[in-house]
């Protein structure tokens, strides 16, 4: 479950742009209806590219990619962005509950500018922001094994608290992924108390551990886990680190040419849920997200295209299969 916003990418020759719409480079805005229909007209005049986003859509793209079966619940508006934004998940075989709200649909206005291609977002939420708890149902979340929620979401307590309920309630493991450090920031008390009650797996970034615990990584993972079943502190392309109860691990990042590392964290947390899906060991779950964020980080936007999709197979099965050895050896 969580935000349903259509990525609108435009590559920009210059900052021109960004200073005409006031948005310091690098950043995330959120924007208005106003503002976000000026910039999209802007843009429009462009060559701009509309690809469905959002954190845990995102993050289900994948898992639907690596065949499990996926769901998504988030709210898009009835005009064209939104019905683009279905036909996206049905073509990768999502099941999608995609409620209607009465603002147009959300989107990322995505700035790609030389030469780093640096990435600034102009975000407008429009009918993502309608999602409310009344319009959760428990049967939408029965029938599956896991929940994934992202922290984007948290600005809606109730809608959050009334999901991870019905979640558990229908038997699903629920991960989280916390989103951003100033989600965190603000809603701290609130995360916590989900964190203790109901959450199974955190994924959380190492900035969004700092927030959460006040505490570098590696003592952020030791505190999280001490409140779920599994905590995964994400740190770039320095890798990544698990712990459950007393097991620890410490997975390197899987080598990647990197040109723009947006959806890294998204990927990382649909390879890790897969693996764990499978009954995959720990390490190897946080060594599979690690393979598929290493392509993600190879291409600009959140799409893997398909010959690095076929390669991350290959790597996963190969990697598979080693491990089921060793197993059978114990
Ligand atoms: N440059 C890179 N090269 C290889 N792997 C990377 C790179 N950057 C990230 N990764 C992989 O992706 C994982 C998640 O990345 P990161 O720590 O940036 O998460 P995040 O901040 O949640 O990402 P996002 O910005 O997508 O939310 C890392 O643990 C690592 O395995
Ligand atoms: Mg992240």
């Amino acid at each position: 479950m969580g935000n349903a916003l259509t990525d609108i990418l435009a590559v920009l020759p210059d900052d021109a742009m960004l200073r005409q719409f006031h948005l310091p480079k690098g950043s995330m805005q959120h924007v208005d209806m106003k503002t976000g229909d000026k910039i999209w007209q802007t843009l429009k005049t462009m060559g701009i590219q509309y690809v469905a986003g959002g954190s845990a859509a995102n993050t289900i793209t994948c898992t639907a990619i690596f065949g499990m079966k996926s769901g998504f619940i988030g709210k898009i508006g009835d005009d064209d962005l939104g019905h683009l934004y279905k036909s996206d998940q049905e073509q990768y075989g999502i099941r999608s509950t995609l409620l209607k709200g009465t603002n147009p649909s959300g989107r990322a206005m995505v700035f790609i500018t030389a030469p780093n291609a640096e990435r600034t977002f102009a975000v407008y939420l429009g009918a993502a922001l309608e999602l409310v708890p009344e319009d959760l149902k428990p049967e939408y979340f029965e029938g599956y094994d896991y929940f994934h929620i992202e922290g984007y979401l948290v600005q809606n307590q109730n809608l959050v608290r009334k999901a991870v309920e019905y979640a558990k309630a229908a038997g699903c493991i629920i991960s989280l992924d916390m989103a951003s450090y100033n989600v965190v920031e603000s809603n701290e008390a609130f995360l916590h108390d989900i964190v203790d009650h109901y959450v199974d797996i955190v994924f959380a970034n190492e900035s969004e551990a700092r927030a959460f615990t006040r505490l570098g990584p590696r003592e952020a993972l030791d505190e999280i886990a001490g409140h779920c079943s599994i905590a995964v502190v994400k740190v770039g392309k320095d890798g990544s680190m698990v712990r459950s109860g007393d097991e620890y691990h410490y997975i390197e990042a899987w080598p990647a040419a990197t040109i723009d590392a947006t959806g890294a964290g998204d990927t990382y947390a649909a390879g890790f849920l897969y693996a764990h899906s499978l009954g995959m060991p720990l390490r190897a779950c946080g060594e599979i997200g690690s393979i598929i964020a290493a392509k993600v980080v190879e291409v600009i936007g959140t799409k893997i295209d398909i010959p690095r999709w076929k390669d991350a197979k290959a790597e996963i099965r190969s990697l598979m299969a080693a491990v089921n050895q060793t197993q059978g050896q114990d």
